[in-house]
């Protein structure tokens, strides 16, 4: 028996985690689910966006499965109050520094794409993503300058511990797939980045069989969109990959399609759409719940090692979207449950 914390956060977090939990239900594995709130929901009820309750549980549970955090109302809010250190604390406490980002165009949407539909059919590529570190978790601070001016300061940092591990991981998942492997930095302007670059070219001696290529992230986000069909493993820091990955799920249709994981060292994890909790359509049953129930399907790969079921799930969205099945954002008119029923009548 595994126990699966489900954190649904806030927006359209809830609507969507419950269909991934309804089809993870529906394949009888001997998983039992134990709620918790997150994000701007659990300030609301204890005051704090990742209560110590819910830690705990995502600490016990041998996977987490995590909706969205955010809404409008809690801008105000000093920064450690705010929804977004509900997920931030999880990847920290959790020690969750490898997130992978996969995006491929699920045949039947390629006019989803913002791309044409020749470019946008070759994607199928994997963002592996640096989670723990960079600017995200540098100091941060504001004050005046001796002239009385506000400034704000962020410190971006890697040390070669963080970049080795994520580059093995990115490494290990190239050898995997097609072997290509691009680094993404800032190098021409960036010492983090050669710090990063130096790293990655080292760790690349343990990995013969993949071919490692560096891309500015400039250059990255325009060949992107250009000719998506060439990458195949992407790795970069935490700041590079949260702009990336949102602009690939464009590329791929819909950023409502595309699932992550968030790793530790030994494989457990935290599994989340890569979407937010888009507060202007939350409550209305207009969400996607692709990504969510995808997410399901990497929690149930990486976690528990049950690569079965997680191909299951992965033909079942295929099937519903081969079938017809759109919500809004892929142009059609399916709610988020018939969206779900959907999924759950491939499986
Ligand atoms: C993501 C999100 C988060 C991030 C936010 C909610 C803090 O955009 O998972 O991509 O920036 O990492
Ligand atoms: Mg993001």
């Amino acid at each position: 028996m595994a126990l699966i914390a489900v954190l649904p956060g806030d927006g359209i977090g809830p609507e969507v985690t419950a269909e991934a939990v309804r089809v993870l239900d529906a394949l009888d594995l001997d998983l039992t689910f134990a709620h918790a709130p997150a994000g701007g929901a659990a300030y609301l009820a204890a005051a704090h966006p990742l209560p110590p309750e819910t830690l705990a549980l995502a600490q016990r549970a041998d996977a987490v499965l995590f909706g969205a955090v955010g809404a409008p109302e809690y801008d105000g809010l000093e920064r450690e109050l705010r929804p977004e250190q509900a997920i931030l604390g999880l990847r920290k406490r959790l020690k969750l520094f490898a997130n992978l980002r996969p995006v491929r165009l699920f045949p039947g949407l390629e006019d989803a794409s913002a791309l044409k539909p020749d470019i946008a059919r070759a994607i199928d590529l994997l963002i592996v993503r640096e989670l723990t570190g960079d600017i995200y978790f540098g100091e941060h601070s504001r004050g005046r300058t001796p002239d009385g001016l506000r400034y704000g300061r962020d410190v971006m940092q890697y040390d070669e511990a963080e970049i080795a591990r994520i580059a093995r991981i990115a490494f290990a998942a190239a050898a995997g797939r097609r072997g290509q492997l691009l680094s993404v930095d800032k190098a021409n302007v960036l010492e983090t980045s050669a710090v990063w670059r130096e790293v990655v070219n080292e760790v690349r001696r343990d990995f013969p069989g993949v071919q490692l290529t560096h891309m500015y992230v400039d250059n990255a986000a325009m060949q992107l969109v250009r000719d998506p069909g060439q990458f195949d493993v992407i790795v970069c820091g935490n700041l590079f990959g949260d702009i990336l990955s949102d602009q690939a799920s464009m590329c791929a249709g819909s950023i409502g399609m595309l699932p992550s994981a968030a790793l530790d060292e030994d494989g457990k994890g935290l599994f989340e759409p890569i979407h937010g909790s888009a507060p202007d359509i939350a409550g209305q049953g207009k969400a996607n719940p692709c990504a969510a129930i995808l997410s399901a399907a990497m929690l149930l790969r990486h976690s528990l090692r049950l690569p079965e079921p997680a191909d299951r799930i992965e033909a079942a969205v295929a099937a519903a979207i081969a079938g017809g099945a759109r919500t809004a954002d892929l142009g059609g008119t399916c709610s988020t449950q018939a969206m779900g029923d959907a999924v759950l009548a491939a499986l």
